[in-house]
């Protein structure tokens, strides 16, 4: 192989920009899949998938069968959209797993623990040639992916991402379809992970010569003000002869300005090889990423073969630089930060683990709005937008790896996470391990943990490794990790490992594991109510103030990251059913923050902060124990107006005072430097009036989504925190309501409101004598010769009117005459007019048997091996759903709200008794992805 280095002069740059349009396509796959439950073990239930002479994991193609078969009728199938979580659509049960959130799926649940999805897509003709790939952000899990009836392949974990290259299998210029089934029989995780396609899909396509997936490696080099910025390209040649190429780096700035480029590489490939090509760039005066300016630029990286560019591939990088000090902590661009972080989870309330990037985004806000600024994504790869998103709003990541290992095939695992997120600023360390409990005190644990991180440093020697250990604390894995990770200060004294390790950098990864209840200021175990009140979890453990006392007092701790940011489902701790979510979140399941948060945005930022607890409708007699989380230096408390004296506020506490309650109001000011710099005010309140709505956006953009508050209010207007309401919900216009929850771990209400789909597959029509069948026969007479077929479905129910009836019908003949229960159906469809549906009459059919006759001219075989269909078809049933309805919780419940199309979305809202509540959302036609 030759290599050479030609410097490229600007004009010629603009050229080649200008020839490179359209290039590589990433186009959004999320649009438009069919689904429908198929079953672990019981194939007859799983469309017979794998069951014929030969197997997909034996013929190319020809063994794509059942519901993977490229000839598979899926028209009877639930359509939707991905990202979905059918775990989220499935009522609560007892029986079911404690720690997935009691859903009915998973174990136990066979009937609705497979999930079938397939879709079909036109690919050009003018497409051939190029490499064309189907890449997945994530299925929740152990997915099996067929395209054309070929197997593609199995990805296990429902976290990692994965892409296939189906170049070879398409049909260029016709129809192809995707098949995907995915199993949850299996867990994989102690917390809930939903269940589907619960991430994005995108169809790539690039030329024979491109930038593989994840194939570059961007990092900077900061001296002074000026960076060196590191490119590493791979590059493969998937063309059928060896090219000679060039690869040229430009950096562009956020308003698409080229700062910088680097020299033109040029190398030559032979057939399937691969190579990676090392450049630099040099920025004079780079405009850094950092929390508070989350600047970004973009490496554009152009292969170009005769001076034509065949591939571009875009990196969006922050140039920034990490350092971690065994004494001083976490340095980002030489300025120390105090990592303020949470751990968290996938799921939110309505939604689960089907997250619209939308509802990222505000969940990272809200993180953000209390001071918070770094996330452990524990214990799983993130979904690759939540990565880009806190590239973009400033937030610090530790990046967590699925299962600790060390065989080839883990480490391969961990390589993948690492390739797929290293470019991202926000992501300042790799986890390899969580409570490792058997092997994180001992020599396994600190081979392992070196030889992860020997591993680690190979794909991507400028992040540290760490792991998060809960025992063992200067044994085992804490002795040879990069970064020691304490998970809670209960397991070990931190100072005592510095001194024995006064080398190595510490972050507290799990602190908290606190339990509250939103809006709860009494405890009750019957009710499964934990106070509101920052109190031990249990005896010796701390509260999230004595934390965070710890952390901050210490310079050689980096941060903490509370467990958690957001209640998840499963997790109860302490209670179990019907307790269904957790209680450890500084935010409930809906994002509605806790006291807790107060307490954190006193200490954790910089603004002004006041905020009392509880709520003030008691009872003439009660004592109150009132709480203010606050950092202003004096707080003065009022009882309707009548002082109950000034108290001095000490750094990173909070004030208390016990009042005898009475009713009114009880009120804070507070001070600085004796200057009156915020009030706060909780008043008793009245009967509830109205009903109110509260949405984070008055415009979305179309796919957008609206976070909307609901509370009730007293005649005076006033917040009422106590309100119980069912309420119901109507929504018309450009939008629809994807879920809604109100924060309450005991609630076992539907969360998301979508229509039933069952399919009623139809059994093989047999041929009968014509004399038997009892319908109508004088109109059947025509130049072909007819004959009789019957077969027959049964009902358990009488259909209700909630229901529709469908059949979509496959032809079992050239021409064919339908009867249902005696009644004609469609007279002479004919097979060559295509595929025929139709909706059926409800009063026709009956509970128990229903009869079909089909009087057809039956398709004859053409060979001798081949079967002719004689199955009718699927009848679909829909069950319309229930109207959206929820409890409020403590005075709050949430709807989630995705624009679909253009216009205006209004939704209402009504309950018993209450003046309704009204909002109105304007949608843009722009498209949020
Ligand atoms: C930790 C664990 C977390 C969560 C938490 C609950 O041991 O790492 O995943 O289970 O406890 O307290």
């Amino acid at each position: 192989m030759k290599k050479s280095s030609i410097v490229i002069i600007t004009c010629l740059l603009i050229n080649i920009l200008s020839q490179a349009q359209g290039i590589r396509e990433r186009v959004n796959f999320d649009d438009n899949w069919y689904f429908a439950f198929g079953h672990p073990f019981n194939k007859s239930r799983d469309f017979n998938t794998g069951t014929s002479y030969f197997t997909y994991l034996a013929k190319a193609r020809y063994g794509g069968d059942g519901a993977a078969a490229i000839d598979f009728d899926h028209r009877a199938w639930r359509k939707l959209n991905v990202p979905h979580d059918w775990a989220v659509e499935m009522p609560f049960d007892s029986k079911a797993s404690h720690s997935h959130g009691y859903k009915a799926v998973g174990p136990g649940f066979p009937d609705v623990s497979v999930g079938w999805y397939r879709k079909t897509f036109k690919i050009d003709s003018t497409d051939l040639g190029k490499q064309i790939f189907l890449d997945f952000d994530g299925v929740s899990r152990d997915s099996k992916v067929w395209v054309n009836g070929h197997y593609l392949g199995n990805e296990p974990s429902g976290y990692q991402s994965f892409s296939y290259n189906i170049s070879d299998i398409l049909n260029y210029g016709e129809e192809n379809v995707v098949a995907v089934r995915a199993d949850v029989s299996m867990e994989e995780g102690w917390y809930y992970e939903g269940a589907g396609i619960y991430r994005h899909v995108w169809l790539r396509k690039t030329s024979g010569l491109h930038v593989p997936k994840d194939g570059t490696f961007v990092y900077s080099e900061i001296k002074d003000n000026d960076a060196l910025v590191r490119v590493e390209v791979e590059v493969v040649n998937k063309e059928n002869h060896s090219i000679e190429f060039g690869v040229l780096n430009q950096l562009v700035d956020a308003e698409g300005k080229v700062v910088a480029t680097s020299v033109n590489d040029v190398d030559t490939l032979d057939a399937m090889a691969h190579t990676q090509m090392k450049s630099e760039i040099k920025v004079n005066d780079a405009h850094l990423w950092s929390l508070k300016d989350p600047y970004l630029h973009t490496v554009l990286t152009q292969i170009t073969v005769g001076g034509k560019v065949v591939d571009e591939y875009r990196t969006r990088i922050g140039i920034r630089s990490i350092r971690f000090d065994a004494n001083k902590g976490f340095f980002l661009n030489g300025e120390h930060v105090k990592l303020k972080g949470t751990n968290n989870h996938q799921d939110h309330a309505g939604v689960g683990c089907a997250m619209p990037d939308d509802l990222i985004r505000w969940r990272l806000q809200q993180l953000k709005s209390f001071g918070s600024n770094a996330i452990r994504s524990s214990h799983n790869p993130p979904t690759p937008e939540l990565l880009q998103l806190c590239d973009e709003m400033g937030m610090l990541v530790i990046d967590e790896n699925r299962l600790m290992g060390t065989t080839e095939k883990a480490l391969h695992e961990m390589e993948r996470l690492i390739r797929r997120d290293r470019n991202h600023p926000s992501v300042i360390v790799w986890s390899v391990g969580n409570e490792e409990w058997g092997i994180e005190w001992n020599e396994i644990g600190a081979r392992m943990t070196q030889t992860m991180q020997n591993f680690a440093r190979q794909i991507d020697p400028t992040r540290p490794v760490n792991v998060a250990i809960s025992g063992g604390w200067g044994q085992g894995s804490s002795t040879s990790v990069e970064i020691m990770g304490f998970n809670y200060l209960i397991h070990g004294d931190t100072d005592e490992f510095h001194q024995q390790f006064p080398d190595k950098p510490c972050i507290g990864t799990e602190e908290g594991s606190t339990y509250t209840t939103r809006g709860v200021y009494i405890e009750d175990d019957e009710k499964h109510y934990k106070t509101a009140y920052d109190v031990k979890p249990l005896p010796g453990w701390f509260t999230i103030q004595e934390c965070w006392k710890h952390y901050i007092e210490r310079d050689y701790l980096s941060g903490m990251f509370i467990w958690t940011g957001f209640d998840y489902r499963g997790e109860p701790t302490p209670y179990v059913w019907p307790s269904v979510t957790s209680y450890f979140g500084m935010m409930d399941l809906c994002g509605f923050p806790k006291d807790n948060v107060y307490y954190l945005k006193s200490w954790w930022q910089d603004k002004p902060v006041l905020h009392l607890l509880p709520h003030w409708n008691w009872h003439d007699g009660d004592t109150i124990n009132v709480w203010a989380y606050s950092n202003c230096n004096e707080v003065e408390l009022f009882l309707n107006n009548k002082s109950l004296g000034k108290k001095a506020m000490e750094p990173n506490g909070h004030l208390a005072w016990n009042v005898p309650f009475k009713s009114g109001s009880i009120k804070a000011i507070g001070y600085n430097n004796g200057k009156k710099v915020l009030t706060c005010e909780r008043k008793t309140t009245g009967k509830a009036k109205n009903i109110q709505l509260v949405c984070n956006k008055t415009t979305l953009n179309n796919n957008g989504i609206a976070m909307i508050t609901v509370d009730v209010t007293d005649k005076r207007g006033n917040h009422i925190a106590t309100a119980d309401h069912l309420l119901e919900f109507e929504i018309e216009g450009a939008g629809k309501i994807i879920g809604v929850g109100n924060g309450n771990p005991t609630s076992l209400e539907k969360e998301v409101f979508v229509d039933t789909y069952l399919q009623i597959e139809l059994p093989k029509a047999e041929l009968v004598d014509m004399d038997s069948v009892e319908i109508e026969k004088s109109n059947l007479k025509g130049d072909v010769e007819l004959k009789a077929m019957r077969t027959s479905f049964t009902l358990n129910d009488i259909p209700n009117a909630e229901q529709s009836y469908t059949w979509y019908y496959k032809h079992v003949g050239n021409q064919q005459s339908i009867y249902l229960n005696g009644h004609l159906l469609r007279e002479k469809v004919l097979a060559k007019a295509g595929d025929a549906q139709f909706a059926i009459d409800k009063n026709w059919l009956k509970m128990g048997e229903n009869n079909i006759v089909v009087i057809a001219d039956p398709f004859k075989p053409k060979n001798k091996w081949d079967e002719p269909n004689k199955i009718p078809g699927v009848i679909q049933v829909i069950t319309k759903s229930e109207k959206v309805h929820r409890r409020l919780f403590k005075g709050l419940a949430q709807v989630i709200v995705q624009a679909d199309g253009e216009g205006e979305i209004n939704l209402k809202a009504t309950s018993e008794g209450l003046e309704a509540g009204e909002i109105k959302i304007v949608v843009k036609n722009t498209i949020d992805r």
